[in-house]
């Protein structure tokens, strides 16, 4: 049962995490098409995504602690296994490429967004390099489900 309720969470966890993800990536494809016909009309789109980070930190939360939990419950069964390895490696992927490139290429923008004046070639590079870690975000995501399915060893 406490087992069951952990995998619960971590599940929740996922569904939050993965879901804030992908609204994210959603979100900021219509913001650019926005930005294309009217800059400065784009930027209350930013705003209205600013509690993301907080729903992503909340659902990596849920998964960690319900994933340490489970971990316990086995005895660390799983870490002997190279899926296990494998997963655990990408999660902490997924967490610097959130706060390394992602979080960092937001703050960017941000404050590229309340300049008068800014560089429109570098605003271009933010958005391919944005776009770049959101499909490695998903595709990472992708792994860690098909990995924690399958249990390939
Ligand atoms: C982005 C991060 C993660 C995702 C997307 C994820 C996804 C999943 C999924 C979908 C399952 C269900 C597998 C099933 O019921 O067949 C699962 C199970 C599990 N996960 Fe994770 N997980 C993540 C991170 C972690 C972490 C960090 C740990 C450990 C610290 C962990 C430990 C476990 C364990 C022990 C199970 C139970 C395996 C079983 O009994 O079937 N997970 N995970």
């Amino acid at each position: 049962m406490i087992f069951q309720s952990f995998l619960l969470l971590h599940l929740v966890g996922l569904v939050l995490f993965a879901g804030t993800t992908t609204a994210d990536f959603v979100s900021f494809r219509q913001f650019w098409k926005q930005y294309a016909l009217d800059a400065i009309a784009a930027r209350p789109m930013l705003q209205s995504m600013i509690k993301f980070p907080l729903l992503m930190g909340l659902g990596m939360a849920a998964i960690i602690l319900s994933g340490v939990g489970m971990m316990a419950m086995t005895h660390g069964v799983f870490g002997e296994q190279l899926w296990f390895r494998i997963k655990f490696a990408i999660v902490v992927l997924i967490i610097l490429n959130n706060i390394i490139i992602g979080r960092r290429l937001v703050i960017s923008l941000r404050k590229r967004m309340t300049e008068v004046t800014s560089e429109a070639g570098e605003t271009l590079q933010i958005k391919h390099k944005l776009r770049l870690f959101h499909y490695a975000q998903l595709l990472m995501f992708f792994v860690i489900i098909l990995l924690s399915v399958f249990k390939f060893n």
